[in-house]
């Protein structure tokens, strides 16, 4: 199979550094790093950053590329890339709900990759360990409500605020919450639950979201709390989530962090109601969340596309 040559743009940005460790890590080595003008030419190990111009990107030369670099200029971009032939997975929230564009966590909905016409969407890194966990149990008892508390890590706002919480005493670090906020809630909640709905394709599916920032670099943990159709014992539900994601009795941010696996632990009851179960998920948003996942999308289609 010949290598498939492989554009990471947003190289720069904390997940695009991750992405370009992930690759390595996985045997790829035609790669190319595209961020704006500000950081062409700068060198990130052996690759010299290229400026992601459309006519870079439309030059018919690059099979896959990997998007992380915010919404607005994914909007802008992606679009050339498709026009010169790659596969484009962007991680932005650009085209995540756009019907016809495929929203996919390989382990939950990776059938629905075949569908692309050029463009996938890569989760919010909560939604992937969410819809990670909730699909085992809606495939048992069927989900009938779901609430969560997220705990996200400074990382998943980028680079800078990695910097500023690395500049921040550990005694003044606080509680962000630095998403738009329309009256009611963050633009972040309301991700969460459209694009939880959209992969485990249950839109009237009600998922109540209360987002936090907390003063952790890497590792998203999320407080899940769900009530079922039908009753399901916690001692079935860890065998269920145990079966798809990693058993830690208590999970942590530092304990995800580095690893490509997602954590599940404290599986209980809920006895607030009658078949009500609870959780928490906690998994490295740079990678599964973001990096990984990503690449994962692109290995369901990979090897089709440069056989063909
Ligand atoms: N962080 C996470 O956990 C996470 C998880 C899932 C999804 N995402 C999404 O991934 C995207 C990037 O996030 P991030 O955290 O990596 O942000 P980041 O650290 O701020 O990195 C942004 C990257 O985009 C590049 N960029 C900005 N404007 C550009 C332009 N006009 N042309 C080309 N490149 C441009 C930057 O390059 P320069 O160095 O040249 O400025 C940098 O490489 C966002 O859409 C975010 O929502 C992030």
């Amino acid at each position: 199979m010949p290598e498939p040559r492989i554009g990471v743009v947003g190289a720069t940005g904390a997940v695009g550094t991750v992405t370009l460790e992930c690759l390595r890590e996985r045997g790829y080595t035609d790669v190319r790093a595209f961020a704006s003008a500000r950081s062409a030419g700068t060198r990130l190990g052996d690759l010299t950053v290229e400026e992601a111009t459309p006519e870079a990107l439309s030059a018919g030369d690059l099979d896959l590329c990997l998007f992380s670099v915010g919404t607005a200029t994914s909007r802008q971009l992606v679009p050339h890339a498709v026009r010169g032939g790659a596969i484009c997975v962007d991680k932005s929230s650009a085209y995540r709900l756009e019907p016809g564009i495929p929203l996919v966590v390989p382990e939950v909905n990776g059938e629905r990759a075949r569908e692309h016409d050029g463009i996938l969407a890569n989760p919010n890194c909560c939604t992937i360990p969410l819809t990670s966990a909730l699909k085992p149990l809606h495939d048992a008892a069927g989900i009938a409500r779901v609430r969560v508390a997220t705990y996200q890590a400074a990382s998943g706002a980028g680079a800078r605020a990695m910097e500023r919480l690395r500049a921040t005493e550990p005694g003044d670090a606080d509680l962000a919450m630095d998403w738009d906020y329309d009256g009611e809630e963050f633009d972040e909640e309301a991700k969460l639950r459209a694009e939880t709905q959209k992969i485990l394709e249950l839109p009237a599916l009600p998922i109540s979201v209360s987002c936090m920032r907390v003063p952790v670099m890497i590792g998203h943990a999320e407080s899940v709390w769900v009530e079922t159709g039908e009753p399901l014992a916690p001692d079935r539900a860890r065998e269920l989530l145990g079966a798809a994601l990693t058993l830690d009795d208590f999970p942590t941010p530092g304990r995800a962090a580095g690893r490509d696996d997602i954590l599940v632990g404290r599986i209980r009851r809920d006895p607030t109601v009658q078949n009500g179960l609870a959780f928490l998920v906690v998994c490295d948003n740079l990678r599964k969340g973001a990096a990984l996942n990503a690449i994962q999308i692109a290995e369901l289609l990979l090897r089709a596309r440069v056989t063909a």
